[in-house]
């Protein structure tokens, strides 16, 4: 065998999450006790026992890392965040923690609108030296591969701004970035009263503009009550498939609305959010096979209840997929721990279902076949825990416990 270049050892068991969410979680992580794992040219090489490495595996090139009897895992996917945007609402916070909604603060002109202007007022590089610290403590928690949405531009300029800051920041970190178009996410102030037009502009423009740059994987439609229509979503989403975009939406989040029968409608990726859905939106997501992506940083946040019903939406054979949601108003947190004790505590998961879902679960909502999983030939994305169980994750709550991140064979 070639030498490998980075060598992990004295794991108290590798995770390798080569099974599937149709299978119990603790089986679908498949624990590898004690073993080891090899990595060369950025890709898992080897996983197994160390006393059974092949010939030759280690030479003095290799970088050996002591794992100190910690557990080792594939680096979470976080498949919904709103990393990059300008300015800060701490002020709502607190308004909402002496009884103001979320609704009644958008209204009054807070809210999604209210970053919008302070993204437009910000230049790229501006905008680019604010979301790197951003993704350095999504990093520090164990994220190698993070889904990144516009939305805080809602105009043609603006948009492509935003997404142009993505593109910029996937060279600048070791995480690997997906960019997700999120044009409807408002309806922007200078279009109040003229709905339609603005949806024309991102059917007609800005749609076509982002496809011409290649700059989104994915497109987003936030249908709410407050925000698009289903029909409108429907509308945007379908025009937005024609150019390639693949379809997610932020659905029942704040209302049941229909969104969640709108994602299985067109086959989306993921439906997000959820925390309304209802039994019949349930079934339609299990009939249609969409992932349903958890955020319940925000639940919390923003004082509501209930929290999406993460175990029946297992319950039904649906994979769920957990995300940080980092974004201004209803989730400034990057702290993935917390997502994982949330979800237990909350969305009714198993420690063993909730990291599942940060892990492949969530690379499957971004379509990455081999993310989210160390097998051999999968990409080198490994994180070393300082506790010898992905149980002690929820548990020890909101405390961050990755020791060492690898992306792509190098410690980073
Ligand atoms: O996913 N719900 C819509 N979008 C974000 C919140 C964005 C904001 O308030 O700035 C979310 O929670």
């Amino acid at each position: 065998m070639a030498a490998l270049e980075l060598l992990v050892r004295n794991t108290s068991e590798v995770l390798t999450v080569e099974g599937t969410h149709r299978e119990k979680a603790e089986v679908a992580l498949t624990p590898r006790p004690h073993a080891c794992v090899g990595l060369r040219a950025g890709r898992v090489a080897y996983v197994g026992p160390e006393a059974e490495l092949p010939e030759g595996a280690v030479d003095d090139g290799t970088e050996v890392i002591d794992a100190r009897g910690g557990f080792v895992g594939p680096g979470f996917v976080d498949p919904h965040t709103h990393l990059v945007f300008a300015g800060e609402r701490s002020a709502e916070f607190d308004l909402r923690n002496q009884g103001a909604t979320y609704l009644e603060i958008a209204k009054a002109g807070g809210g999604i609108v209210s970053t919008v202007r302070a993204t437009r007022a910000a230049s790229e590089d501006e905008l680019v030296k604010l979301a790197l610290p951003r993704l350095q403590r999504l990093m520090a928690h164990g994220v190698t591969v993070a889904e990144v949405k516009s939305g805080y531009g809602l105009d043609v300029e603006n948009e492509l701004k935003m997404l142009r800051v993505v593109r910029r920041l996937a060279g600048l970190t070791p995480v690997e970035l997906v960019p997700t178009l999120l044009c409807a996410h408002a309806v922007p102030e200078e279009y109040r009263g003229r709905r339609e037009d603005y949806v024309r502009l991102c059917i007609e423009e800005i749609l076509p503009a982002v496809a011409a740059e290649g700059l989104a994987r994915f497109c987003d439609v936030f249908v709410e009550d407050s925000a698009f229509t289903v029909d409108e979503g429907r509308r945007i989403l379908t025009a937005a498939r024609a150019l390639g975009m693949v379809p997610r939406l932020h659905a029942d989040q704040l209302t049941a609305c229909g969104a969640s029968e709108l994602a299985a409608e067109l086959r989306a990726a993921t439906a997000d959010h959820l925390e309304q859905v209802t039994d019949s939106g349930l079934r339609a997501l299990a009939e249609a096979n969409v992932t349903a992506v958890l955020v319940p940083t925000s639940t919390l946040f923003l004082r509501m209840r209930p929290y999406a019903p993460g175990r029946r939406l297992r319950d039904a054979g649906i994979n769920v997929a957990l995300g940080s949601n980092v974004n201004p108003g209803s989730a400034m947190s990057e702290n993935v721990a917390l997502v994982l004790g949330l979800a237990c505590l909350e969305n009714g998961l198993s420690a063993a279902e909730a990291y599942w879902a940060a892990t492949r679960g969530a690379a499957q909502s971004l379509e990455l076949q081999s993310h989210g999983r160390l097998a051999v030939g999968d990409p080198g994305d490994l994180v070393v825990f300082n506790c010898a169980s992905y149980r002690h994750l929820p548990y020890h709550l909101g405390v961050g416990h990755a020791r060492v991140v690898v992306k792509t064979g190098r410690v980073v």
